[in-house]
């Protein structure tokens, strides 16, 4: 991609977007519901009744496709056809019993990055694969458990609201085996310290608090940039964009704190050094990395949240979130357009080495495979995505 276009934010997004269409076809990131201005209200509910999101689009049901079972509705999925705890009775002190046996039928949503359509195997890991979550750490910690889990049924299914999901038949056995002969006196232990069973709550919401902390950290470093724009006399149009961008972060920073709290987290307020004007090849370098690499991952990332998060408020956000991203990407691309000409040789050279650093810092950071509660809730991208993401905007950047 050129450089000037770079710096044009709706051709910059049209790359993202094109990146993303490539790395998942299926996706049809074709407009962007959700633009500056219009609102976002995100409730402090649980996931399961679904938050209300403004500007997200309205799907108008098609109850007359065959596909479709009335019967169903994954949006309000009745008690005994979830998994919120393990369905076979835990082992423990008191149990009458040394096996357990439970069977039923588990429903769930289908997230857009499950294979579409769900073939019977892929149909069974994603059943078993939640079964073993709802299962494991079961019992005390004194005893050790073991289960077979078998899955005599499984398919994809299109509820009333046309919201695709998952319909598993399982049967759960459990053998409860003691590990020994357990002292008198011995404490139980406190249960909190055992992982809930809807931890991926807590992991998404921490998550999302240090979102909501690094964009609380942008909204300084935008501060500091307008600073420095107008310390080296930027022209205007980019001074205008740096202080818009002020904005931006602020509001930012106020949707992923609401998101943290939307799963129960809170955030961290920011500590950051007092300004200090720095030397131009500084703030180029620094441009670089944290607007021309990290942004524009950052934004592209999003575009990809935006279209695979199973929550709709992590959707409409990321929505929002990418659009504005992107534009600040567009404007370090630039800043760089502007303060490239100034460098000296010597730091242009320095310039390129800590380029190629960045870069290659980034990739080491995507090489870890993200917890499936993020992949799921946040839409974050799982690692062989979030690596070919990378290297088709690297190439998109750098051609
Ligand atoms: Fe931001
Ligand atoms: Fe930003």
């Amino acid at each position: 991609m050129k450089r000037e276009l770079l710096s044009d934010p709706e051709k910059f997004r049209e790359m993202l977007r094109k990146v993303v269409r490539k790395t998942w076809p299926i996706v049809a990131a074709s407009s962007l519901a959700v633009g500056c201005g219009q609102s976002i209200t995100i409730l402090p509910a649980d996931y399961e009744s679904q938050a209300q999101v403004d500007g997200g689009g309205e799907v108008v049901p098609d109850t007359n496709r065959p596909d479709i079972n009335p019967n169903l509705d994954f949006r309000n999925i009745p008690q005994e056809n979830r998994l919120d705890a393990c369905p076979v009775e835990q082992c423990g002190p008191g149990t009458s019993e040394w096996n357990k046996q439970a069977e039923g039928r588990y429903l769930r949503l289908l997230a857009p990055v499950d294979p579409r359509p769900l073939s019977f195997s892929q149909c069974v890991q994603l059943c078993k694969a939640d079964l073993e979550k709802a299962c494991r750490n079961g019992g005390n910690g004194e005893y050790s458990t073991y289960y077979n889990l078998a899955v005599t049924g499984c398919k994809e299914e299109y509820d009333r609201n046309q919201q695709r999901g998952l319909v598993c038949d399982y049967t759960v056995k459990r053998s409860c085996a003691v590990a020994g002969r357990r002292p008198a006196g011995m404490q139980e232990k406190d249960p909190s310290e055992n992982p809930p069973p809807n931890n991926d709550l807590a992991e998404t919401g921490a998550f999302f608090a240090e979102l909501a902390y690094l964009e609380e950290a942008a909204v300084t470093a935008f501060r500091y940039l307008t600073q420095e724009l107008e310390a080296y006399n930027a022209p205007e149009a980019l001074l205008a964009l740096s202080r818009q961008a002020i904005q931006e972060e602020v509001e930012h920073a106020q949707l992923m704190t609401q998101l943290a709290d939307r799963y129960g987290a809170t955030t961290q307020p920011v500590q950051v050094e007092p300004f200090a004007l720095r030397p131009l090849a500084e703030i180029a370098f620094e441009n670089a990395k944290e607007g021309c690499i990290r942004e524009a991952y950052g934004s592209l990332m999003a575009f990809w949240q935006s279209e695979t998060a199973e929550d709709p408020a992590v959707r409409a956000v990321m929505e929002r979130i990418a659009h504005e991203e992107s534009a600040h990407a567009a404007l370090s691309f630039a800043i760089d357009a502007w303060i490239q000409p100034q460098l000296s040789e010597p730091e242009r050279q320095q310039y390129k080495a800590y380029q190629q650093e960045s870069y290659a810092q980034l990739q080491q950071e995507l090489a870890e495979e993200p917890s499936p509660a993020l992949v799921r809730w946040a839409g974050y991208p799982p690692k062989d995505v979030g690596m070919q993401l990378f290297r088709s905007l690297q190439q998109e950047v750098t051609a």
